[in-house]
């Protein structure tokens, strides 16, 4: 479904990535991970489109999209939820949402997109008419995945959704990743929860100095010496707590 290879980029003249690959099956989920300023974002955003990539390629559903512009890239079902839950706090939720389907010019379509939303996100719907300036931190997660599943994509790509969010709070978000995924969304995601991140995707990635250091299914990943000591602290007793991730 996506497909990226050797990927350089950055910003001015600061080399970010250095060349990173990395692919993601369709109604896969694939976790990217990695610690702060390893360049998990700038890889996010050169691949829909907010950087432009310097070198390497990037290909999705069988077509190059690398050096498109970021509409044409959503069009093509490529979404982005970025980090640190934007959004208009002066506007509603549902126009918030709305902002969603730019891309969608059938008004029945963004209707459909909307309820849809609103399945995965019941508490969206009940406060639809509020300022989204009002929502909790976990609301405006869901508003900000919501707005990206507004245009209805083949892929979504999340950054740090569980970010600041209590511990409740992210098992919902995460169940709720595992249930559009479920419904045949593509999914990758950028994690700092590297556990839950791996107890939920089925492959993993490990970005490191921009570049992919260490990959694997993530069943074996979280076993995987290297990712335990300087990612997981320790063992995975309580790989457990998987407890009813996958609900
Ligand atoms: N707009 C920008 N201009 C210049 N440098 C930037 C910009 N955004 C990020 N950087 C730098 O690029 C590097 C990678 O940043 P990036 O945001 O991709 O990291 P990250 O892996 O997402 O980190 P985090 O876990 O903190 O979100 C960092 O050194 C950061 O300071
Ligand atoms: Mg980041």
């Amino acid at each position: 479904m996506l497909h990226i290879d050797g990927v350089i980029g950055g910003y001015g003249s600061i080399q970010i990535l250095n060349g990173a690959s990395l692919k993601v099956g369709r109604d896969q989920i694939a976790a990217l991970l990695g610690g702060n300023g390893t360049g998990k974002s700038t890889l996010l955003k050169t691949i829909s489109g907010l950087n432009k990539p310097w070198a390497g390629t990037i290909t999705f559903d069988g077509d190059r999209i690398d050096g498109l512009r970021p509409d044409l890239i959503v069009r093509r079902g490529l979404v982005q939820v970025t980090q640190g839950k934007e959004s208009y706090p002066g506007m509603t939720v549902e126009e918030n949402l709305r902002l969603g389907a730019f891309v969608v010019t059938d008004r029945a379509k963004a209707r459909r997109a909307l309820d849809r939303v609103f399945t995965y996100f019941p508490i969206l719907k009940d406060k639809r008419n509020q300022l989204s300036g009002t929502l909790s931190g976990g609301q405006l997660q869901m508003l900000c995945i919501g707005r990206g599943l507004m245009s209805e994509p083949k892929m979504i790509m999340l950054d740090e959704p569980s970010a600041a969010l209590a511990p409740q709070i992210v098992l919902d978000i995460f169940r709720i990743i595992h249930k559009i995924s479920r419904d045949g969304m593509t999914v990758l995601m950028v994690e700092q929860n590297v556990r839950m991140a791996l107890l939920l995707a089925e492959y993993g990635y490990v970005i490191k100095d921009g570049v992919i250091h260490i990959e694997g299914p993530a069943d074996r990943l979280i076993h995987d010496d290297n990712v335990r000591l300087s990612y997981l602290g320790g063992t995975v007793a309580d790989r457990d707590a998987s407890m009813n991730l996958r609900q």
